[in-house]
């Protein structure tokens, strides 16, 4: 019988685009709800790779099936690194994304061209029932943009601009996001991980 591995997350664009980069993997991929596993997991880590680890090892000890998770955000320069960790709770959880962009936008308008870098950061982290853990992180760069542009992909996708790509994430079909994206180059490289560790 294949692995069951658990992904610790309630964020379905999330899981929707961890499934299409996982779609390769030899174990079944199951949700949180689908493990019987929902329920709060209280992220109080300072950094991504910790926040990664916490709701890991919460939904482990819950399922005692070998769990994934991952953490991530927006990490903008010029506002010190902010929303940072702090990207899903920025304005508050329930706040409609359209709204934390527009806010975004704003905070950054006297921002000059150069001023403008920023990145999405994505921790990776698995643990096993036995105990064993790895934890691996990756970037995608860009600029927040001047305006909001795109239907596609979920979250700050439509504020963060790609200047190689002249567009935003949200204007990248999904097979194009998760080739660059943080999470799909740290979904990666946990699938490496994965291959010796199961
Ligand atoms: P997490 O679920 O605690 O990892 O929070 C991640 C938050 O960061 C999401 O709710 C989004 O606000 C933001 N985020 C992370 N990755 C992306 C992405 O690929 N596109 C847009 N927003 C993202």
């Amino acid at each position: 019988m294949k692995n069951r591995i658990v992904f610790a997350t309630g964020n379905e664009g999330k899981l929707r685009e961890i499934r299409m980069i996982l779609a390769d993997l030899d174990a079944e991929l199951i949700s949180m709800k689908e493990a019987g596993a929902d329920g709060p997991i209280e992220e109080n880590g300072t950094t991504f790779e910790e926040n990664a680890l916490i709701k890991a090892r919460t939904v482990c000890e819950r399922t005692g099936l070998p769990t994934l998770a991952d953490d991530s955000g927006l990490v903008i320069d010029y506002l010190g690194g902010a929303p940072g960790v702090y990207s899903a709770r920025f304005l508050g959880e329930d706040t409609p994304h359209s709204v934390k962009n527009r806010v975004i936008l704003e905070r950054l308008k006297d921002a000059a061209p150069g001023e403008r870098a920023a990145r999405f950061v994505c921790a990776c982290a698995c643990v096993l029932p036995d105990g064993r853990e790895r934890v691996v992180t990756a970037t995608m760069e860009g600029e927040i943009a001047y305006e909001t542009a795109g239907a596609n992909g979920f979250g700050y996708d439509p504020i963060f601009y790609l200047p190689e790509y002249g567009c935003t994430s949200a204007e990248l079909s999904p097979e194009e996001k998760n080739r660059i994206s943080h999470r799909g180059k740290a979904l990666r490289m946990m699938e490496e991980e994965l291959g010796k560790l199961l």
